[in-house]
């Protein structure tokens, strides 16, 4: 039996209990323990949702979050759009490539499915779900290429790091 998650929406009361896990030691990974911290509560109040997942074994594995941004879509001539993004996404280091067994029953893997669930059904029908992804992060790299997303011009450059991320972009297919 695959150990399937539970989702339970992140709300800001939840924030003493999940602050301090461990997404891991590289800078573009304790970005994700900073994105709890800080930035989850004020992406609720702007309209962003949050989820936590919860294991068999009623531990929390890891949160994801979707919200609204605005792209050219689908090419840098193209005018500006409504796409979903994922402004984080992050499995507790103690969960990576968890359960053992096919990819497909993993934690990632499920976590994504649900993240491609709530992005079709998000209002007003957006064409497409964008991430950004550090240069160096080849695990989420990898896992999203699994699940259909493919390389986007669109680029950030962290001002203090000066790292450029790279995006990622998966057409929202309904029906
Ligand atoms: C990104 C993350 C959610 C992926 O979850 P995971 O459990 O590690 O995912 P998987 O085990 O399915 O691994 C994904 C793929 O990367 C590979 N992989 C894992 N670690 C790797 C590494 N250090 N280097 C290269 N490949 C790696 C896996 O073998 C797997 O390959 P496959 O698709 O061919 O099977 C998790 O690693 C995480 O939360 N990391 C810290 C926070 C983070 O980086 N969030 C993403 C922000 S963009």
């Amino acid at each position: 039996m695959p150990d399937l998650l539970d989702v339970s929406a992140f709300t800001p009361d939840l924030l003493l209990e999940v602050q301090d896990f461990d997404y891991g030691e590289e800078p573009y990974q304790k970005e994700l323990a900073e994105w709890m911290r800080n930035e989850a509560v004020p992406a609720l109040k702007r309209g962003s949702k949050v989820w936590l997942y919860i294991n068999q074994a009623t531990e929390i594995v890891g949160y994801s979050s979707l919200g609204v941004t605005r792209w050219r879509y689908p090419g840098p001539t193209s005018r500006k759009t409504e796409l979903v993004i994922v402004p984080a996404v992050a499995l507790r280091k103690a969960f990576w490539g968890k359960p053992d067994g096919p990819a497909d029953e993993r934690y990632s893997s499920q976590i994504m499915r649900h993240l491609l669930d709530e992005a079709r059904d998000w209002s007003g029908e957006l064409p497409a779900l964008g991430l950004f992804v550090h240069p160096d992060n080849l695990a989420a790299t990898k896992l999203y290429e699994r699940f259909g997303f493919r390389p986007f011009f669109h680029t950030y450059t962290d001002p203090g790091t000066k790292v450029t991320y790279r995006s990622y972009v998966r057409p929202l297919v309904r029906g």
